[in-house]
């Protein structure tokens, strides 16, 4: 399996007084195709090692490489570059642009990515078909259920066919139905060979990953395989 992350004696430090240890050396592999959990309690690091793994903060000390290239060595602009091509975001709050519709909004991601024009609207209805919504393609977000709007933004995330999907506590807003519509759009992307690492707090959702990374106090302190068991 090739390796997408490889980070090695990772750290993230926040300059504040005193300096917030987010990450402490943390050393750690994710593959092509697999689908990690991040899992630790409010405050223990795991945002912080998703921004990370999303090429959107730099670390303090240590080595990220992303598909063999060591993040240390590219210029900002081409790590944006990087991020926009390679990289699907989810967060909690599905950050949809209200009065557009939802093919619309699915087509933002691919704007930046430099996607024709022509391209776009036909890719964006693929993604939709993926998560089971092409029926709400011309509808306004706001009239969608959270679990519906969160799919949307799962769809937004794919629609580059981005190298990994990131998912910050994406169930977080959402009852337990709504939650698990989501964690199956997921579970379904990644039997595609989709790449995901998802943080949650929640240890039914880390579940659902094939697996479990916890994290306590910035130390990645133990790594569980659900499957293996
Ligand atoms: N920009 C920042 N500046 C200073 N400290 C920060 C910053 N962002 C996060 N922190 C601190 O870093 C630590 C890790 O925060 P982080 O957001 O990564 O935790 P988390 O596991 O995602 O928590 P939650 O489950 O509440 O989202 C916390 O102590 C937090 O207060
Ligand atoms: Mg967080």
């Amino acid at each position: 399996m090739s390796v997408i992350y490889r980070l090695v004696d990772v750290c993230l430090t926040y300059a504040a007084h005193p300096p917030v240890h987010a990450v402490r050396n943390c050393t750690l592999d994710i593959h092509r195709g697999e689908f990690v959990a991040i899992c630790g309690t409010s405050g223990s690091g795991k945002s912080s090692l998703l921004n990370l793994l999303g090429l959107i903060d730099r670390p303090t000390s240590g080595e990220i490489y992303f598909r063999d290239t060591a993040v240390a060595a590219l210029k900002d602009h081409q790590l944006t570059a990087l991020r926009r091509h390679s990289i699907g975001f989810v967060f909690q709050a599905f950050h949809l642009i209200p009065h557009r519709t939802v093919v619309d909004n699915v087509c933002l991601p691919m704007v930046y990515a430099g996607v024709p024009r022509r391209e776009r609207r036909a890719r964006a209805l693929d993604a939709l078909r993926t998560v089971g919504l092409l029926d709400r393609a011309w509808a306004q977000p706001q009239t969608l259920s959270g679990g519906e709007a969160q799919r949307v933004a799962i769809a937004r995330a794919l629609v580059t066919a981005p190298d990994v999907i990131l998912c910050d506590e994406p169930t977080g807003n959402l009852d337990s139905a709504n939650a698990a519509n989501v964690i199956d759009a997921l579970r379904a992307l990644n039997n595609d060979n989709q790449t995901i690492v998802l943080v949650t707090h929640d240890q039914n959702i880390a579940r659902a990953a094939r697996r479990i990374v916890r994290v306590r106090d910035g130390v990645v302190s133990e790594t569980t395989h659900p499957d293996a068991a």
